[in-house]
């Protein structure tokens, strides 16, 4: 594929995953960005069914160029976090374990996936974003592994957490819930630049059921996948009632959609951590709004979002 001159390298870790899908296809078939390869991670699903997802995604857009190296298959730092069980009882069903499109042929890449993420930083020349929509187990272990990593990192996009909205616990937000200690091995890393994406930007650009039709006339394979993709997760919504009926987030794209239009998100700098014991509490990402001292801002958060921005951003790339 003939990039522009000016395009934006980045790696996407996933765990595919309706909206992990729907971000996969943006960050590899929009002109302005070069997706080098993504790394799948437990989250959504256990990880053989992520990987499976990416690249089954992958080559319905025709990508079968993009290398997916599988990840971490469990927590960073516990045995014991029911993630399985919540996994099969709430976004499960949500995902749904195999997505809606024709099996991929090829297989993962033989290297795992934190190996690469090393490698990958250590021998790169242009710079390349790192764009984690999933539980940050992968990084986490990769920035234990190598120190020197986080300087080599020039910016990271993290989808996940919320201050007025959890999705899995009234506190958190399940990419975080996930895994609360790899979270925050990498809030407290140092990033030069860090943007947080959270529910409280998400779910400011929801898509509907009047979207999915217009993504489904483009008539291409990934309009028609989107579609198939954010209708599920619509149903899935309106069965919790979360949101307005007939609307769903779909997270993981406005990730990458900010990577394009930075000006999609509306940030506010603050500190950033994340709570690893509480009860009722623990996944839940702190965000010093109030600027309370001693606590110096480390990232940018978005509190906004411009849902007519992205649709368009979506219709005009899935064309
Ligand atoms: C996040 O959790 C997952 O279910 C989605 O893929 C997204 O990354 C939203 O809370
Ligand atoms: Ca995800």
């Amino acid at each position: 594929m003939a990039l522009p001159a000016m395009t934006c390298k980045l790696i996407l870790d996933v765990d595919t995953g309706a909206d992990d899908a729907v971000a996969i296809m943006l960050a590899a078939l929009h002109p302005a960005l070069d997706l080098v390869a993504c790394t799948t991670v437990n989250g959504n699903l256990p990880v053989p069914y992520c990987t499976a997802n990416t690249l089954r995604v992958l080559d319905h857009i025709g990508r079968q160029d993009i290398e997916v190296y599988e990840g971490a298959s469990h927590p960073f730092a516990r045995d014991d976090f029911p993630v399985a069980s919540a996994v099969r009882d709430s976004a499960g069903k949500l995902h749904g374990e195999v997505l809606p499109v024709t099996d991929s042929k090829r297989a993962k890449a033989d290297m795992d996936a934190v190996d690469f993420l090393i490698e990958t930083y250590r021998a790169a020349t242009d710079e390349v974003t790192l764009v984690a929509v999933a539980p940050l187990t992968n990084i986490a272990h990769a920035l234990t592994r190598d120190p020197g990593l986080v300087k080599r990192i020039p910016e990271i996009v993290i989808m996940g957490g919320g201050h007025a909205i959890g999705n899995i616990t009234p506190s958190a937000e399940f990419n975080i819930w996930c895994d609360p200690e790899a979270a925050r091995v990498v809030f407290h890393a140092g990033f030069e630049k860090l943007t947080l994406v959270p529910l409280d930007a998400t779910h400011q650009a929801v898509v509907s059921n009047a979207s999915c039709a217009r993504l489904e006339a483009l008539g291409t394979p990934a309009g028609a996948a989107a579609s198939r993709f954010i209708r599920r997760c619509i149903a899935f919504c309106d069965q919790l009632g979360t949101m307005q009926p007939g609307t769903a987030p779909v997270h993981d794209a406005l990730c990458v959609a900010f990577l394009v239009e930075p000006s999609i998100i509306t940030t506010t700098r603050a500190h950033v951590d994340v709570e690893t014991k509480g009860e009722l509490t623990i996944g839940r990402t702190v965000i010093n709004c109030d600027r309370r001292p001693g606590l110096l801002p480390d990232c940018d958060v978005a509190f906004g979002a411009d849902g007519d921005r992205f649709l368009e951003l979506l219709l005009r790339t899935f064309a």
